[in-house]
């Protein structure tokens, strides 16, 4: 009966059509400068709840995701960032609702017209393989859920959520999740927030994850794996539980023991830690990249070796629970307010480890880089990166410069009261580029704005007078 409801309705709106052009359309885009496309408007994504099962033969998932949101205006149609998958029901205020599919956008007509300022409920029920019948979807760096040989892990920034689960997905709309994942025993499931239930049957576990604070959706992640669990509490009380290989355990203990210190030093630094817990969880596998994930880094098999380089990564991850995480871009072209942060976050965990000089030769080593023009042609200056190269090089080393050269300009004091007002005024929401900017030059009581455009903006890397540092003067050995 519901099948033939719902080819009624698709015939009906084959005719009509569901992107009505009507005023009561939500945007299928939330506004982002560089991908239009990306989020959507006319409403605010609340909650969501992801009930999947996982096959690990075939790697289908399959099940439904709810949203609770509030229309932010009259909505005779909504849009959700989904691609891939089919969808066998989908239902607003558990009424079926017709929908319409163009590459990540899912237009969605509600049976009645969801009035400004009322909650709904949306489900929708779909089963596939991630990327399937996707175009393009190997070129796709994030791909949000990636399957490998030991299991599962979900990388999505900037935009691959939408690969695995309809979401309204820019960081301008963070929710809160339930997630409740099934997979066959012997696996594990770690995802965002605190496990809070678990569910067996004689061939599967249902893990059950609650966030207790919103979540931008490229953090949100799910790892399925035959994991060993670390657990820990820091001083100041941040439980902590850690995913690791069993077979690298040990090793693994050992490398990321540094977090409850790293933790209690960026809370004296920035503010309180954000979030209900942390920890880390290592995907078996080696991976190129390491990710922030809400109060859940993940990290490939070898960044567990340990070492400088790991502990360098492991300091960054943790300072984006801050600084990505907490306070959160606006748009994807403030993202040196993530990575030049996250960078300059780590140095400043070695300067309190191993003194002023290591920041120093830290910082003198990647000035060298970015004035020397035989490197400086790799790194883009971090205030405009192009929309195709969001993650150069240049937003995190010269990312973190604006910091240090401000910290230069302006002295210790002021500057760490900038970052603490800062983070203060915007944990929990959104900044972008001139509220950092704005927050800078109050507190400093300096006018800033051609300090800014240079270390943001300017093709050459500024000078700094105060080390003796030039791009633009031959250096004293004539190189
Ligand atoms: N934000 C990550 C970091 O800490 C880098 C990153 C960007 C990333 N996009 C990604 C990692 C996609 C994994 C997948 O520097
Ligand atoms: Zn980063």
């Amino acid at each position: 009966m519901r099948v033939l409801v719902f080819g009624l309705l698709i015939a009906l709106l084959a005719v009509g059509g569901v992107t009505a052009n009507d005023s009561a359309a939500g945007a299928a885009g939330i506004g982002d400068d560089y991908f239009p496309l990306l989020g959507n408007g006319g409403y605010d994504a609340l909650h969501y709840t992801l009930v999947l099962e996982w096959d690990e033969d075939t790697n289908t998932l399959s099940g439904t995701v709810m949203m609770d949101a509030t229309a932010t205006q009259d909505l005779s149609t909504f849009n959700l960032d989904f691609l891939g998958f089919d969808i066998s029901d989908l239902t607003v205020n558990g009424e079926p609702a017709a929908f319409e599919r163009d590459g990540r956008e899912l237009t969605i007509a509600p049976a009645n017209l969801l009035a400004a300022g009322t909650d709904f409920t949306t489900a929708v029920t779909y089963s596939g393989v991630p990327g399937e019948g996707v175009p393009n979807y190997y070129d796709v760096f994030a791909r949000g859920w990636t399957r490998y040989d030991g299991g599962v892990y979900v990388a999505s920034e900037p935009n691959g959520s939408a690969y695995w689960y309809p979401v309204n997905d820019h960081p301008l709309d963070k929710a809160t999740y339930t997630f409740e994942i099934t997979v066959p025993q012997p696996y594990r499931v770690a995802a965002n927030g605190l496990l809070t239930d678990t569910r067996e049957t004689d061939e599967t576990t249902t893990y059950i994850w609650e966030t207790a604070h919103p979540v931008a959706s490229y953090l949100v992640t799910v790892n399925v794996g035959d994991f060993m669990v670390e657990q820990n509490t820091t001083a100041s009380g941040v439980p902590i539980r850690n995913y690791f290989p069993v077979d690298i355990f040990q090793q693994s203990v050992l490398t990321f023991s540094p977090t409850p210190k790293m933790i209690e030093f960026f809370s004296d630094t920035f503010g309180p830690y954000p979030f209900e817990a942390y920890g880390v969880v290592v995907a078996d596998r080696n991976l190129g990249f390491a990710l922030e994930t809400q109060t859940l880094s993940l990290f490939g098999r070898n960044a567990a070796l340990g070492g400088r380089s790991s502990e360098e990564v492991i300091a960054h991850e943790l300072a984006h629970q801050w600084f990505g995480n907490s306070v959160s871009p606006a748009e994807w072209k403030d993202i040196w307010l993530n990575e030049g942060f996250a960078t300059y976050a780590a140095a400043l965990w070695f300067e309190h480890t191993s003194g002023a000089k290591s920041l120093d030769n830290y910082m003198r080593g990647i000035y060298l880089a970015l004035s020397n023009p035989l490197s400086a042609w790799r790194f883009v200056a971090p205030g405009s990166p192009p929309k195709d190269d969001l993650f150069n090089y240049g937003v995190y080393v010269r990312g973190a410069w604006v910091l240090h050269a401000l910290r230069l300009r302006v002295g210790d004091e002021a500057f760490f009261d900038i970052l603490r007002a800062y983070y203060d005024r915007f944990q929990y929401g959104n900044a972008a580029t001139p509220d950092f900017i704005a927050v800078a030059e109050e507190i400093s009581g300096e006018e800033l704005d051609t300090f800014f455009d240079g270390w943001l903006y300017a093709k050459i890397v500024p000078d700094v007078p105060e080390l003796g540092l030039s791009a633009t003067l031959p250096t004293p050995s004539g190189g």
